[in-house]
């Protein structure tokens, strides 16, 4: 079979899959069957996890029993606080989450159970626990106690009482729980896509949740609402937005929260939490924050040629400041987002073990054929090594 070069695998299907649905041409996300909008605004982060986990919504006795599974999953082992306590207070909150994800494993004594009940329950067990190591490690770098998980509270609510030691108000749990909705799940973006390519090898849950955790790091998925807000604090103020990312675009630089692989439209993540935004940032007194994105993105789509390209805010835009009024350090936007993909990252391990093949691409080769292998006593030496590599680089290790 002849073979096609796609980098970036943006023209190849490499898995079925019924979690979610997107229409990036007409700016489309739909979870088994529901608009995303309609559920941002009515739905919960457990009612949506048990969605993508059933292909159906629960009933209310459901998702009653479905939340108190959850809650009882909070709390993590005793000795996970001591793997916390291991890691540098540098450490980024990511790396930590990455570490720590891996770690739960290892208090697990169903990590390698690979049926489907007991990948069900690590899926429950990922998902509730993953803000606690969120939280946790939060308050250990700074040198705060660690605040118990409250089985009283949804995952949002819990959240952010195990963050701060106070109870949120209805309203800030309703605005970080409505971020968890709309970044639940996203078909085969990369994160995802490395959570199923580490699953499909018949490796562990918690393995795959590390490979996806890793992924998500990267400012060009999700990292970008850390650098939005970095963007923000650096503008400092509306009279400044202009210059800022007009000079910015002279450079030919991106602009985070802009663009997406997928969406060639509007995100329709980003819809209802643009005005969802700006409610949160108006009883936060972030206005001015709300109203420096609302510029960013007039100019940024006043550009010749944008709306072609197909650049619009995505959701991290809006996310930023929403995380931002809410009092989150900046470092812990991120997490947010594993905490909330982690739903999507299991449901699509265990759907992929449901009809399972390995997953292995081809790489095409460019580089010589037929050498000859020489001794090591009749090599050249390079004019200089370790300052001027070869074009394809050489690796050295220097003093
Ligand atoms: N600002 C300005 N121009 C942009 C941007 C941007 N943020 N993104 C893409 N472009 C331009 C790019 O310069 C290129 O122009 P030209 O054709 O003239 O060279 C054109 O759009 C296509 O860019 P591309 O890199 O081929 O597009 P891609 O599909 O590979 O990139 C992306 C998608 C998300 C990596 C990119 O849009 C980007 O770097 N955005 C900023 C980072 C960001 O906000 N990421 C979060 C994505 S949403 C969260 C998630 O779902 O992961």
């Amino acid at each position: 079979m002849p073979l096609n070069v796609d980098k970036g695998l943006g023209n190849t299907i490499a898995a079925d899959t019924q979690l979610s649905f997107i229409d990036g041409a007409k700016g489309v996300l739909e979870y088994v069957g529901y608009d995303i909008d309609s559920l941002a605004r009515n739905s919960t982060f457990e009612e949506t996890t048990w969605l993508l986990w059933n292909g159906h919504l629960p009933c209310a006795g459901e998702l009653t029993e479905f939340s108190k599974q959850l809650r009882s999953e909070y709390a993590v082992d005793a000795r996970m606080l001591e793997v916390i306590r291991s890691i540098p207070r540098t450490a980024a909150p990511m790396d930590a989450l990455r570490t720590l994800v891996s770690a739960l494993a290892h208090f697990d004594s169903e990590a390698d159970d690979g049926s489907t009940q007991a990948n069900q329950r690590k899926a429950m067990r990922l998902v509730a626990k993953t803000p606690t190591l969120v939280a946790n490690f939060n308050r250990w770098r700074k040198g705060k106690p660690i605040v118990q998980p409250d089985l009283s509270m949804s995952i949002a609510e819990n959240f952010l009482w195990m963050l701060t030691g106070a109870k949120p108000t209805e309203s800030m749990s309703r605005a970080l729980d409505v971020c968890l909705v709309l970044h639940a799940d996203h078909g085969l973006n990369a994160s995802t896509f490395a959570a199923r390519v580490t699953i499909a090898t018949q490796s562990d849950m918690y393995s795959a949740a590390t490979s996806a955790v890793g992924t998500l790091k990267g400012p060009l998925h999700g990292g970008a609402n850390q650098e939005v807000m970095e963007m923000l604090l650096e503008i400092g103020d509306l009279s400044r937005v202009d210059e800022y990312i007009k000079s910015k675009l002279d450079r030919k630089e991106r602009i985070m929260g802009f663009g997406h692989r997928v969406y060639k439209a509007y995100d329709p993540r980003a819809t209802y939490l643009k005005t969802f935004a700006k409610q949160v940032a108006t009883d936060t007194g972030n206005l001015s924050l709300y109203e420096m994105t609302r510029r960013i993105e007039e100019i940024v789509l006043a550009q010749p040629n944008i709306i072609e390209k197909g650049i619009f805010p995505n959701v991290d835009f809006y996310s930023a400041t929403t995380y931002y009024s809410l009092g989150l350090d900046l470092d812990l936007f991120t997490c947010m987002f594993a905490a909330s993909r982690m739903s999507g990252w299991t449901g699509h391990c265990i759907e992929q073990l449901a009809a399972n093949k390995l997953i292995r691409p081809h790489a095409d080769y460019t580089g010589p054929h037929g050498l000859t292998y020489q001794s090591i006593d009749e090599r050249t030496e390079p004019v200089t090594s370790s300052t001027s590599p070869s074009v394809k680089g050489t690796m050295s290790v220097t003093a």
